[in-house]
């Protein structure tokens, strides 16, 4: 395969020839635990390094090497590696790099699993977590100390979409030697790719848009080889356990295939129906990086290669209204998670981030009334349909 192949040619092609694999056009799925040596000599070397090879599949596996060695052609970084989860890739990456003593500064908003890790389990363990709102680098540049080991953000942020400049934040994070992580399950590499804009690591939970079709439950990691390397025999198989199974690999590896083409569908879908919403009298505030009312509209032409399918909304009747509203759809699912074909409906406050106090959700910009919507793959006149039927009282359009 040539090296300088488009995104979606490396997404269906990287590190793969058939001819290694008696002509198989779709790579083989390993469903083995542990491998044979050819003798006990070469075993040894292997363990020690001095030979390649794979020993135990909670260490490495071919059908999730290939895995890892796609994600980190698509985000143009080193090497990757495969999870059992989005939550597997968060804690293993952070278990890597922190020791007590450190600080990891993170953004106000994150997915309510991440928040709880970090608030009631790094911080268990003499870790200091400092929050600061990240939509500013000027808030980084004044919290950052030779403390810091690590800066960590989603985005989009989940679930209230706010940006963080990754450029500026690298810049800032490097001058007092600490790492920054991006967790771009949201975006994807075919968006935004962070290390290309100076992030050391990026995660994912592959679950989303990776996979694609709601099928897998996943997570991704990609950086330097030596980072790699680290979280893979530190983080992930002694911390965690957090392994990939080799099917799962397969799930996404199949998912990987179609994503430019799903995402492309997936955000000329979401912002027509982020305009549909903002034109709505009974919608408040619609939060969707492609809006021109968007307040990082500006970061998000610059740092995105579409606006994402992903829309957070609030209704002028705040949480009774969503539920309302919620509970009106026919069509799009109510479920947590995204990125999947169906459309799906959900309110983080009582769900994905029921994790946060109502005092947290408040000082972390998370209000009571917000709904998130992952735009999915249906015919776009069924999805505009079904929020018409679902939103309350006529709509502007109808009345004009
Ligand atoms: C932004 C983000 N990061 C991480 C996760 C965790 O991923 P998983 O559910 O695959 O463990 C999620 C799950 O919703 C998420 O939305």
């Amino acid at each position: 395969m040539p090296q300088s192949t488009g995104f979606t040619t490396r997404a269906i092609h990287h590190a793969y020839d058939p001819q290694d694999n008696d002509g198989a056009l779709t790579p083989p799925l390993h469903l083995t635990s542990t491998f044979a040596f050819e003798t006990a000599q070469a075993g040894g070397e292997i363990f020690a390094g001095e030979r390649q090879g794979h020993v135990y599949s909670r260490i490495s596996n071919p059908t999730c090497d290939l895995l890892e060695r796609r994600i980190a052609a698509l985000e143009g970084a080193e090497a990757g590696l495969a999870l059992s989860s989005g939550m597997g890739a968060v804690t293993a990456v952070l278990w890597t790099l922190l020791s007590p003593g450190d600080e990891v500064i993170v953004d106000k908003t994150l997915y309510g699993c991440t928040f709880a890790f970090m608030r009631h389990g790094l911080a268990k363990w003499g870790i200091t977590i400092t929050h600061v709102d990240m939509t500013d680098p000027a808030n980084l540049q004044d919290a950052i100390s030779e403390k810091t080991r690590v800066v960590y953000f989603e985005t989009p942020a989940n679930p209230n979409m706010r940006l963080v400049d990754i450029a500026a934040m690298s810049r800032i994070a490097h001058d007092f030697g600490a790492s920054v992580v991006v967790d771009n399950t949201y975006a994807t590499p075919y968006l935004t790719r962070p290390i290309e804009l100076g992030a050391d690591i990026v995660l994912h939970s592959a679950t989303k848009y990776l996979g694609g079709h709601g099928d897998v439950v996943a997570g991704l990691v990609a950086g330097t080889a030596e980072q790699v390397e680290q979280i893979r025999l530190v983080g992930m198989k002694d911390m965690t356990g957090a392994v990939m199974a080799p099917f799962n690999a397969m799930l996404v590896l199949r998912g990987l295939k179609t994503l430019a083409l799903r995402l492309d569908r997936h955000c000329a879908s979401a912002q027509s129906v982020a305009e549909h919403l903002e034109a709505h009298p009974a919608v408040r505030k619609v939060h969707y990086p492609g809006l021109e009312s968007f307040e990082q509209h500006a970061l998000a032409k610059r740092q995105m290669a579409q606006p994402g399918a992903m829309i957070a909304f609030e209704l002028h009747g705040g949480m009774e209204a969503g539920i309302a509203f919620m509970n009106g759809l026919e069509m799009i699912q109510r479920a947590v998670s995204l990125g999947d074909a169906e459309s799906l409906v959900q309110h983080p406050a009582s769900m994905t981030h029921s994790t946060y106090t109502p005092e947290e959700r408040a000082e972390h910009g998370i209000s009571d009334g917000l709904i998130r919507l992952s735009v999915g793959l249906e015919d776009l006149a069924d999805i505009l349909g079904d929020l018409e039927r679902a939103l309350p009282g006529p709509s502007r359009q109808a009345a004009e």
